[in-house]
């Protein structure tokens, strides 16, 4: 599909050019370990792309969770697969170690967001981050919702390109604006509000519009149902165009935890106690017949409650949804770990490194990085 930004593909002679590579290296880390390497895996091929056409790479990026707030290990886990010459902790020995890199070297920088001036999208933090390179390359599709100074500011400084992982991304997830069809549209996980010019976009694109999770609660709420101690919205948001739809489907049937047991229960039959936990039985049994009936499936956001070990109707849906052959779009953090853990990544047709960035540019059509990239 057309893209109105450039890719590094198109750029003339990389030897001997300094670049800064924007990666998103946002990965889980447990003491030495990284634990999740999918978007390290999916960044690589654009290093070592720049690394073999001669180029110094600045590899530059975010981490930011609960498990730590250095890159360190992360560059330790690259060098693994690509030479790394350098790990640069403190911003102030950039220049000196890029002064000294040779073609076809590639470090890595300590966590942007270590410098305020990153998140708030500081100019003069920008300049010195740009004054390290002749050119600038975003690959952090993932990050590229932010208005961060790595993200939006450094195209206004450097001449720039988008990265081989962000191509991919955009057309990949752009699928979902001219689907083959029938088109079933899948979302789980929490937050209805900021969820819903989502629904909205895809109950006006799709064919079918499967709500799971805990967004199905709130649907239940607008039926009138009780959701006991289920996870909803914070606030009441009038949903009754979504509820009404002839394209919604939510799970018919839904386990339930409360503090003396589990159970399979129809939406209706929520106690006052109990917390909706996950997708049940009937529910997958019903997507994967519709499934025998559908050409495209895009999906995000698990099922339940995965982390306390609700990850049932997730997996069962992912197994469903290979057998069934159909092209299928995956992504999401949590969706993306729960599959990951089957190894069944790599069956689905394209799997997006992007969280929130996926979701808003299925909103939108495109995300702020992207446009920065643009009004080169
Ligand atoms: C992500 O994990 O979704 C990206 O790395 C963006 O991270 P953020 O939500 O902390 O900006």
């Amino acid at each position: 599909m057309p893209q109105a930004f450039k890719s590094i593909r198109d750029a003339k002679d990389l030897k001997g050019k300094r670049v800064l590579l924007r990666l998103d290296l946002n990965v889980p880390v447990i003491g030495d370990e990284v634990r999740d390497d999918f978007r390290i895996r999916r960044s690589l091929p654009t290093v070592e792309f720049l690394k073999k056409a001669g180029a110094k790479t600045i590899v530059i990026s975010h981490i930011e969770n609960d498990l730590t707030d250095s890159l360190s290990r992360v560059a330790t886990y690259i060098a693994k697969t690509v030479e790394i010459k350098a790990f640069v902790a403190k911003f102030e020995d950039a220049k000196t170690v890029v002064d000294n890199m040779r073609e076809g070297d590639v470090i890595v920088m300590e966590n942007l967001r270590k410098h305020p001036g990153e998140k708030e999208n500081d100019p003069v933090f920008a300049g010195r981050l740009a004054s390290l390179a002749d050119i600038y390359v975003n690959d952090a599709f993932a990050v590229s919702h932010r208005d961060h100074a790595s993200i939006v500011s450094l195209p206004r400084l450097l001449p720039s390109y988008a990265g081989l992982l962000l191509s991919e991304e955009v057309e990949g997830l752009s699928a979902a604006f001219n689907p083959p069809r029938p088109f079933l549209f899948i979302i789980g996980g929490i937050k209805f509000d900021t969820k819903l010019p989502l629904i909205e976009k895809f109950l006006d694109i799709a064919d079918y519009v499967f709500v799971g999770g805990a967004l199905a609660n709130d649907i239940y709420k607008e039926k009138g149902y009780e959701t006991g101690r289920s996870v909803v919205a914070p606030s009441r948001i009038n949903l009754k165009h979504v509820e009404m739809s002839p394209k919604l489907i939510v799970p018919s049937d839904v386990v339930v935890a409360s503090a003396i047991e589990t159970a399979v229960r129809s939406p209706d039959q929520i106690g006052l106690d109990e917390k909706v936990v996950d997708a049940g039985p009937r529910t997958i049994s019903e997507i994967s017949d519709l499934l025998s009936d559908v050409k495209f499936v895009v999906w995000n956001g698990p099922l339940g409650d995965y982390p306390k070990g609700f990850a049932e109707g997730t997996e069962s849906l992912a197994l469903a949804l290979i057998e069934s052959g159909v092209k299928t779009v995956l992504g999401g953090g949590d969706t993306i770990a729960v599959v990951s853990k089957l190894n069944l990544l790599d069956r689905f047709s394209f799997v997006s490194t992007g969280g929130g960035a996926m979701i808003e540019f299925l909103a939108k059509g495109t995300l702020t990085g992207i446009e920065a990239l643009k009004q080169q």
